[in-house]
């Protein structure tokens, strides 16, 4: 008689209210809604303040983590929480070798699942994660492509939430991101949607957010009773209560660093760029920072800088993210 271990959990495109359900993937916020990010939220605050409720939950459950590209924050973040949550991660080292240049992706998936309860993946392209995802009968999380953060963001939200009075404090408040619409800022864009906040994207002529999704957006922050904003005046920042900033060359475009750089310039985060901001505004960056390049040593380094808040949240909310997808909270 032959036995085979069976995946037990079969993903979804996302639960008709936008709520993260145990079984589906975790690739955007694209399918969340104010109460998914909000649900979110609460089981990450629950998570970092009462650790000891879920350091079991994993138990008996390997997690693979699949990177394409460099990283400090989201493999630390992902490899301690889930150790922390009573689980167990193996990690693959794929800056050499793509995914899907030795076997197929959705092979590697249908390998993967046979061990694993759940994948977290990193890679250049979208339609990467979007394949892994289509694949695997185990959930699947984005821990960055080239169209999306969704960790990330989650984490900003829960540090904004923290700083600014609470999850529906943040509804109202003016957010600001200035720098390359890619991956973060449209996440980030996206989370702020939903928190109604009234959101501003400054970016170059030329790297500013796709327009069909800020249609996306725009609809979402309406729906939510925010606004979304978009251009490249840098006085757009005026009295923002937070002001977000990312690298200007992304992993990925390093070809293009002399343009980039150009173009960039005069959209730096420094002590005249945050006066215009609110008095008391809080700076946000992602990280790794090239300091004295899209932000200054005064301005990442001040005391409204939260950048260190939003990396310790990486792990509070992809914990949460993983008690929710494993069904464990
Ligand atoms: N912010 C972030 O994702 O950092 P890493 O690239 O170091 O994981
Ligand atoms: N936009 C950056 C984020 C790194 C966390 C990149 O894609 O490289």
């Amino acid at each position: 008689m032959t036995t085979t271990l069976k995946p037990i959990a079969m993903p979804t495109a996302g639960s008709p209210a936008g709520l993260l359900e145990a079984g589906t993937d975790f690739l955007s916020l694209r399918t969340l809604s104010r109460d998914g990010l909000r649900d979110l939220v609460e089981l990450s605050l629950l998570a970092k303040a009462e650790p000891s409720r879920f350091s079991k939950a994993l138990s008996g459950t390997s997690v693979a983590l699949l990177f394409e590209k460099a990283s400090l924050r989201t493999r630390a973040a992902f490899e301690v929480g889930i150790n922390r949550l009573g689980g167990h991660s193996v990690y693959f080292d794929h800056n050499a070798g793509r995914l899907g240049e030795r076997e197929s992706v959705s092979d590697y998936a249908k390998n993967l699942e046979r061990w694993f309860g759940l994948i977290v993946a990193r890679t250049y392209r979208h339609a990467t994660i979007e394949k892994l995802a289509d694949a695997s009968s185990v959930p699947v999380i984005n821990a960055l492509s080239d169209a999306s953060h969704p960790c990330q963001a989650l984490a900003d939200t829960l540090t904004l939430v923290e700083h600014l009075g609470g999850f529906d404090a943040l509804r109202g408040q003016k957010v600001a991101f200035v720098g390359d619409g890619n991956n973060v800022c449209v996440s980030f864009a996206r989370a702020m949607a939903l928190c109604g906040c009234e959101t501003v994207v400054i970016a170059p002529e030329g790297y500013g957010i796709e327009d069909d999704i800020q249609a996306e957006i725009r609809a979402a922050a309406n729906a939510n009773g925010g606004v979304f904003e978009s251009g490249a005046d840098v006085s757009l920042v005026s009295g923002a209560r937070a002001v977000y900033t990312d690298v200007w060359v992304s992993m990925g475009h390093e070809e293009s660093v002399a343009t980039r750089t150009r173009a960039f310039e005069p959209y730096r985060v420094d002590s005249s760029l945050m006066s215009h901001a609110a008095d008391d505004a809080l700076f946000l960056h992602c990280l790794p920072a090239k300091r004295g390049l899209e932000v200054t040593d005064e301005v990442i380094d001040a005391p409204g800088s939260v950048v260190f808040d939003q990396a310790e949240n990486r792990m509070h909310t992809q914990n949460a993210v993983l008690l929710r997808q494993l069904g464990k909270a």
